[in-house]
């Protein structure tokens, strides 16, 4: 319920309880939460891809990540991917790391990008409710593995 709080504060897409207890029963390695004394103030939401086309490899998907705006640019969100990331190729051995970002999103692409190693895949026309476009990103995770 702290983890929907937060994505409730942070973001417009939001989802039901029971698509992250979904998330924490499937894949419990993959999501994380950063506290302070006991309120949570980011958090992590990832899963393995369920739908895997033919010819591609199994990989681990990020559905949602945020921070609260006054903990911000503490480092909490990299250190959030990166257990993440661990996790999913040491436990799953997913061989790479997806996600969908706004194009418009300056800071998760700086993250993304720039911190993480992340590149832009495609990018999916009016994939957001409100007609922005995302950008889909990857990283590979076989150094990990
Ligand atoms: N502008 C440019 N680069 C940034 C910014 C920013 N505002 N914020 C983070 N970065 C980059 C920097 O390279 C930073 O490294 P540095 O601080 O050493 O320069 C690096 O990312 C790591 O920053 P963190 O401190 O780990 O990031 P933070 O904990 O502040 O969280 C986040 C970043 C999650 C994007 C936060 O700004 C947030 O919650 N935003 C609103 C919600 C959101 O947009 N979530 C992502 C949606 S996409 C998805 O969920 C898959």
């Amino acid at each position: 319920m702290g983890m929907q709080a937060c994505n409730l504060h942070n973001l417009p897409e939001n989802y039901t309880l029971k698509y992250y207890m979904y998330h924490s029963l499937t894949w419990p390695q993959l999501s994380y939460v950063a506290e302070d004394e006991g309120k949570i103030v980011g958090y992590i939401l990832a899963k393995m891809e369920e739908d895997v086309s033919e010819g591609d490899e199994s990989h681990g998907h990020v559905t949602s990540i945020s921070v609260l705006r006054s903990y911000r640019r503490l480092g909490l969100a990299k250190r959030l991917m990166i257990q993440s990331q661990e996790a999913m190729a040491t436990v799953y051995k997913a061989a790479y790391v997806s996600l969908h970002v706004r194009k418009s999103n300056r800071a998760a692409l700086g993250l993304y990008r720039d911190t993480l190693g992340f590149t832009i895949k495609d990018i999916e026309k009016g994939y957001y409710a409100d007609g922005e476009d995302a950008y889909a990103m990857r990283l590979s995770l076989k150094h990990l593995a």
